[in-house]
Protein backbone atom coordinates (compact mmCIF):
# COMPACT_ATOMS: atom_id res chain seq x y z
CA UNK A 1 0.00 0.00 0.00
CA UNK A 2 0.65 3.54 -0.82
CA UNK A 3 2.21 5.87 1.86
CA UNK A 4 0.87 9.04 2.53
CA UNK A 5 2.15 12.12 1.00
CA UNK A 6 4.87 14.02 3.32
CA UNK A 7 5.38 17.90 2.54
CA UNK A 8 8.51 19.53 3.85
CA UNK A 9 10.25 22.66 3.23
CA UNK A 10 14.12 22.34 2.46
CA UNK A 11 17.08 24.61 2.97
CA UNK A 12 19.79 22.15 0.83
CA UNK A 13 19.17 18.90 -0.89
CA UNK A 14 20.90 15.60 -0.19
CA UNK A 15 21.93 13.72 -2.66
CA UNK A 16 18.61 11.68 -2.94
CA UNK A 17 16.83 14.87 -2.50
CA UNK A 18 18.94 16.50 -5.80
CA UNK A 19 17.89 13.27 -7.78
CA UNK A 20 14.41 13.76 -7.42
CA UNK A 21 14.36 16.97 -7.67
CA UNK A 22 16.44 16.99 -10.85
CA UNK A 23 14.11 14.51 -12.47
CA UNK A 24 10.86 16.60 -11.86
CA UNK A 25 12.50 19.49 -13.14
CA UNK A 26 14.57 17.24 -16.43
CA UNK A 27 10.63 15.48 -17.09
CA UNK A 28 8.72 18.76 -17.09
CA UNK A 29 12.09 19.99 -19.70
CA UNK A 30 12.68 23.02 -17.16
CA UNK A 31 16.26 22.73 -16.33
CA UNK A 32 17.95 20.06 -18.70
CA UNK A 33 21.00 21.66 -17.77
CA UNK A 34 19.97 21.06 -13.75
CA UNK A 35 23.24 20.08 -11.28
CA UNK A 36 23.29 19.77 -8.04
CA UNK A 37 25.63 22.31 -7.11
CA UNK A 38 23.11 24.28 -9.32
CA UNK A 39 19.88 22.98 -7.69
CA UNK A 40 21.37 24.23 -4.17
CA UNK A 41 22.41 27.67 -5.22
CA UNK A 42 18.66 27.35 -6.33
CA UNK A 43 17.41 26.43 -3.16
CA UNK A 44 19.37 28.90 -1.26
CA UNK A 45 18.45 31.92 -3.42
CA UNK A 46 14.38 30.93 -3.41
CA UNK A 47 12.16 32.26 -0.65
CA UNK A 48 11.27 28.70 0.14
CA UNK A 49 11.50 25.44 -1.41
CA UNK A 50 8.87 22.70 -0.75
CA UNK A 51 9.08 18.88 -1.58
CA UNK A 52 6.70 16.51 -1.61
CA UNK A 53 7.47 12.91 -0.81
CA UNK A 54 5.85 9.42 -0.64
CA UNK A 55 7.36 6.57 0.45
CA UNK A 56 11.15 8.33 0.27
CA UNK A 57 10.43 9.45 -3.22
CA UNK A 58 10.41 12.98 -4.45
CA UNK A 59 6.74 13.59 -6.34
CA UNK A 60 6.52 17.17 -6.16
CA UNK A 61 7.88 20.01 -5.84
CA UNK A 62 7.38 23.95 -5.97
CA UNK A 63 9.28 26.98 -4.79
CA UNK A 64 8.57 30.81 -3.99
CA UNK A 65 10.76 33.61 -4.90
CA UNK A 66 10.27 36.52 -2.70
CA UNK A 67 12.00 39.97 -1.97
CA UNK A 68 11.03 38.73 1.63
CA UNK A 69 8.77 41.71 2.25
CA UNK A 70 6.04 42.16 0.37
CA UNK A 71 5.89 40.44 -3.28
CA UNK A 72 6.19 36.88 -4.10
CA UNK A 73 6.10 35.05 -7.17
CA UNK A 74 5.55 31.24 -7.13
CA UNK A 75 7.46 28.87 -9.74
CA UNK A 76 8.15 25.28 -10.20
CA UNK A 77 5.55 23.63 -9.04
CA UNK A 78 5.13 20.51 -10.30
CA UNK A 79 3.61 16.59 -9.75
CA UNK A 80 5.12 13.49 -11.02
CA UNK A 81 2.80 12.14 -14.01
CA UNK A 82 2.33 9.17 -11.69
CA UNK A 83 0.97 10.67 -9.01
CA UNK A 84 -1.23 13.56 -10.31
CA UNK A 85 -4.76 13.93 -9.86
CA UNK A 86 -4.55 13.29 -5.77
CA UNK A 87 -4.16 16.20 -4.27
CA UNK A 88 -0.32 16.98 -4.23
CA UNK A 89 0.02 19.93 -6.67
CA UNK A 90 -2.91 21.45 -4.59
CA UNK A 91 -1.16 20.76 -1.01
CA UNK A 92 2.06 22.10 -2.79
CA UNK A 93 0.44 25.63 -3.48
CA UNK A 94 -1.02 25.98 -0.02
CA UNK A 95 1.73 25.33 1.63
CA UNK A 96 3.55 27.68 -0.36
CA UNK A 97 1.11 30.37 0.40
CA UNK A 98 0.92 29.71 4.14
CA UNK A 99 4.03 29.91 4.51
CA UNK A 100 4.38 33.38 2.48
CA UNK A 101 1.70 34.90 4.18
CA UNK A 102 3.12 33.58 7.48
CA UNK A 103 6.43 35.61 6.38
CA UNK A 104 4.39 38.12 6.11
CA UNK A 105 3.97 38.18 2.06
CA UNK A 106 0.53 38.87 0.96
CA UNK A 107 1.24 40.07 -2.64
CA UNK A 108 1.49 36.01 -4.16
CA UNK A 109 1.51 36.06 -8.25
CA UNK A 110 2.47 32.94 -10.78
CA UNK A 111 2.85 32.52 -14.52
CA UNK A 112 0.29 29.85 -15.45
CA UNK A 113 2.37 27.56 -17.87
CA UNK A 114 1.44 24.76 -19.92
CA UNK A 115 -2.49 25.57 -19.12
CA UNK A 116 -2.51 24.98 -15.74
CA UNK A 117 -4.65 28.03 -15.13
CA UNK A 118 -7.54 26.59 -14.29
CA UNK A 119 -6.18 24.27 -11.71
CA UNK A 120 -4.49 27.57 -9.82
CA UNK A 121 -7.76 29.24 -10.53
CA UNK A 122 -9.41 26.74 -8.30
CA UNK A 123 -6.93 27.38 -5.63
CA UNK A 124 -8.31 31.01 -5.38
CA UNK A 125 -5.61 32.54 -8.04
CA UNK A 126 -7.17 34.94 -10.78
CA UNK A 127 -5.50 36.50 -14.11
CA UNK A 128 -3.94 39.76 -13.56
CA UNK A 129 -5.38 42.65 -15.36
CA UNK A 130 -3.54 44.70 -17.79
CA UNK A 131 -0.54 42.25 -17.22
CA UNK A 132 1.04 40.65 -19.97
CA UNK A 133 4.29 37.73 -18.68
CA UNK A 134 6.91 38.66 -20.83
CA UNK A 135 10.13 36.56 -21.38
CA UNK A 136 13.84 38.20 -22.49
CA UNK A 137 14.74 37.68 -26.33
CA UNK A 138 17.25 34.26 -26.36
CA UNK A 139 15.97 32.80 -23.07
CA UNK A 140 14.65 29.31 -22.61
CA UNK A 141 11.08 29.13 -22.17
C1 LIG B 1 -0.52 21.37 -12.43
C2 LIG B 1 -0.11 20.23 -11.49
C3 LIG B 1 0.97 20.72 -10.52
C4 LIG B 1 -1.35 19.80 -10.69
O1 LIG B 1 -0.95 18.82 -9.75
P1 LIG B 1 -1.97 17.67 -9.26
O2 LIG B 1 -1.35 16.99 -8.10
O3 LIG B 1 -2.41 16.85 -10.40
O4 LIG B 1 -3.20 18.59 -8.81
P2 LIG B 1 -4.30 18.23 -7.70
O5 LIG B 1 -4.59 16.76 -7.77
O6 LIG B 1 -3.90 18.79 -6.39
O7 LIG B 1 -5.54 19.03 -8.26
C5 LIG B 1 -6.20 20.06 -7.53
C6 LIG B 1 -7.44 20.44 -8.29
O8 LIG B 1 -7.07 21.04 -9.57
C7 LIG B 1 -7.62 20.29 -10.64
N1 LIG B 1 -6.62 20.29 -11.70
C8 LIG B 1 -5.39 19.74 -11.67
N2 LIG B 1 -4.73 19.99 -12.82
C9 LIG B 1 -5.59 20.68 -13.59
C10 LIG B 1 -5.50 21.24 -14.89
N3 LIG B 1 -4.39 21.13 -15.64
N4 LIG B 1 -6.58 21.91 -15.38
C11 LIG B 1 -7.71 22.02 -14.62
N5 LIG B 1 -7.84 21.54 -13.38
C12 LIG B 1 -6.80 20.87 -12.87
C13 LIG B 1 -7.91 18.91 -10.07
O9 LIG B 1 -8.93 18.26 -10.81
C14 LIG B 1 -8.32 19.24 -8.66
O10 LIG B 1 -9.66 19.69 -8.64
P3 LIG B 1 -10.64 19.36 -7.38
O11 LIG B 1 -9.99 20.02 -6.18
O12 LIG B 1 -11.91 19.98 -7.78
O13 LIG B 1 -10.66 17.88 -7.27
C15 LIG B 1 0.38 18.97 -12.28
O14 LIG B 1 -0.59 18.64 -13.26
C16 LIG B 1 1.71 19.18 -12.97
O15 LIG B 1 2.75 18.91 -12.40
N6 LIG B 1 1.68 19.66 -14.22
C17 LIG B 1 2.90 19.89 -14.99
C18 LIG B 1 3.66 21.09 -14.46
C19 LIG B 1 2.80 22.35 -14.50
O16 LIG B 1 2.07 22.59 -15.44
N7 LIG B 1 2.94 23.17 -13.42
C20 LIG B 1 2.21 24.40 -13.28
C21 LIG B 1 2.68 25.46 -14.23
S1 LIG B 1 4.04 26.38 -13.68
Amino acid sequence: MKGAVKYRFIANASPAEANGIITIYRAQGWWPQGSRAALNRLIKGSHCFLVAERDGVIIGMGRAISDGAGDAYLQDVAVLKGERGAGAGKAIVAALCRRLKHDGINWIALIAQDGSGPFYAKLGFRPLKNALPMLIKGARV
